[in-house]
């Protein structure tokens, strides 16, 4: 009996166009979802931009490289629910441009280090690493503490993030440059006004010393608030639970 594959051996451009049909629904039936992608990103309630001095300490981060050795996306497998927390929401990182989750890990997580540690303890991590963990592999950033945090641009970059979909608003993207420096003046009118702009923004003087904003105040403020700002007790109370 002839076998019905014959005309496939026999003709090579019948085989390509078999092959590109079966390549086709591999590619389709991962494509095709995309175009559902909004309803497939779960409403969850806290989620918010970035404030100012956390997004210059995410561009600290991520110009340093951070992400070489450090992940921010937590599995839905136990052993990293038992170890950081809730397995990280796609609408955690729905402002992210770009994401960071990565799968890179030498060093741990740190999508929920957030209040996981004191301002004091990052300082001395950030600076001498292994004054605080003898055996890590963690290279020093000495230098954050000393340079003066750059923002000149602030403004023109919560404008360019709106550009892609980030909603900030006229009035935080006028009091950019004001928020900045208001992060770290805990107790002033203008850290409510943060506050009450960015709902749950941590404000502190970071690195603990008077005088300019430096790039470690920028990077501790980011780090601090990773992961915090979903209250999962109730996230967890309506939404699907694997702990
Ligand atoms: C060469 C790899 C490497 C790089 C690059 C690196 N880290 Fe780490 N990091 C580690 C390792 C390993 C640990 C675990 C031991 C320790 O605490 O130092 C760690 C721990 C940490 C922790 C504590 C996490 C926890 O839950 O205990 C934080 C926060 C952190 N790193 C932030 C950063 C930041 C911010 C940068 C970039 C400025 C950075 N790391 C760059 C390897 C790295």
């Amino acid at each position: 009996m002839k076998l019905s594959h014959a005309p496939f051996e026999k003709y090579s451009l019948v085989l390509l166009v078999g092959i590109l049909f079966v390549v086709s629904i591999g590619g389709l039936v991962e494509i095709a979802p995309l175009f559902w992608l909004k309803s497939t990103i779960e409403k969850v309630e806290g989620v918010r931009p970035y404030s100012p001095l956390e997004l210059k300490g995410r561009d600290v981060y991520i110009r340093e490289g951070c992400y070489a050795c450090h992940s921010q996306m937590i599995r839905t497998l136990k052993d990293e629910l038992e170890r950081y927390g809730h397995y990280s929401l796609a609408a955690e990182s729905m402002y992210d441009h770009p994401f960071q989750w990565g799968s890179k890990r030498t060093g741990p997580d740190l999508a929920r280090v957030g209040g996981k540690y004191s301002d004091e303890w990052h300082v001395a991590h950030m600076t001498a690493p292994r004054s605080i963990v003898p055996e890590t592999v963690m290279p020093g950033y000495p230098f954050l503490g000393k340079r003066k945090l750059d923002y000149d641009d602030i403004s023109e970059r919560l404008k360019t993030l709106r550009e892609v979909g980030v909603p900030y608003t006229d009035e935080q993207i006028e009091n950019a440059k004001l928020d900045i420096v208001a992060q770290t003046k805990p107790d002033t009118p203008e850290a409510s006004a943060v506050a009450a702009r960015y709902p749950k923004a941590v404000v502190r003087k970071f690195d603990a010393k008077q005088g300019d904003v430096t790039e470690l105040d920028a990077l501790i403020a980011y780090l601090q608030m990773l992961g915090t700002l979903v209250d999962f007790a109730k996230y967890d109370a309506s939404g699907p639970n694997l702990r």
